[in-house]
């Protein structure tokens, strides 16, 4: 079982968003909590039907494979869910993830509730923060604990492989990451 799930909302393969996961999780790792990232790359997430059928299964009936991602974050004390910018704001296949979880949550055990965590978002140019902002209406509905850092969380990169250049961002977010694990571990004294 991980304790903090990092969720990749890219579909390349030499994803920057990813790179930029590996960050979160080797500062999270330093401070002693363990950590699993999972991506959205290859899968077709659908968005919510409004079924409501969660509320009677237990978890979110659309069979493209969110449930098992469900299940994992389900387990977790931390959740930090990162995407691409497109043409502005988030990647849609997170939104439909994080919209669905959030469905699934509030529909059963309200498994989000207290988890500690936050968005990111990595583009080249633009958009980073209304994409943030997007992502961070997830975090309050779903009485989550949303973590700061010495800036907003964002990432500038481009072609796959360039987000180490960013050294602002890459601080931001390791501070980001050692905020996420320090809360967990004070939550749990
Ligand atoms: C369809 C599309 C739209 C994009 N729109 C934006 C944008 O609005 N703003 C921006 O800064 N970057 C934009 N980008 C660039 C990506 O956000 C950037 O390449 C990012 O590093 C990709 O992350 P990844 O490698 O994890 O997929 C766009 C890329 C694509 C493919």
């Amino acid at each position: 079982m991980a304790e903090v799930i990092l969720l990749s909302g890219s579909p390349r393969k030499n994803s920057n968003t990813v790179d930029i996961l590996k960050t979160c999780a080797e500062e999270i790792e330093k401070n002693g909590l363990s950590t699993k990232i999972l991506s959205l790359r290859g899968m077709k997430i659908q968005s919510c039907i409004a079924c409501n059928k969660c509320v009677e299964k237990g978890n979110c009936v659309l069979k493209d494979g969110l449930d098992e991602i469900i299940d994992e974050i389900r387990q977790a004390d931390g959740f930090i869910p990162a995407t691409p910018v497109y043409f502005g704001t988030a990647r849609g296949d997170i939104m439909a993830a994080l919209q669905r979880m959030g469905k699934v949550s509030r529909g059963t055990d309200q498994f989000l509730s207290w988890m500690v965590g936050g968005p990111i978002a990595v583009g080249r140019r633009g958009g980073q923060t209304l994409t943030l902002q997007e992502m961070n209406m997830v975090f309050p509905i779903n009485n989550m604990i949303l973590v700061g850092s010495n800036y907003w969380n964002i990432v500038f990169a481009l072609e796959e492989g360039t987000s180490g250049k960013d050294e602002e961002g890459i601080n931001t977010i390791k501070l980001f990451s050692e905020n996420v694990a320090k809360l967990i571990n004070k939550i749990r004294d």
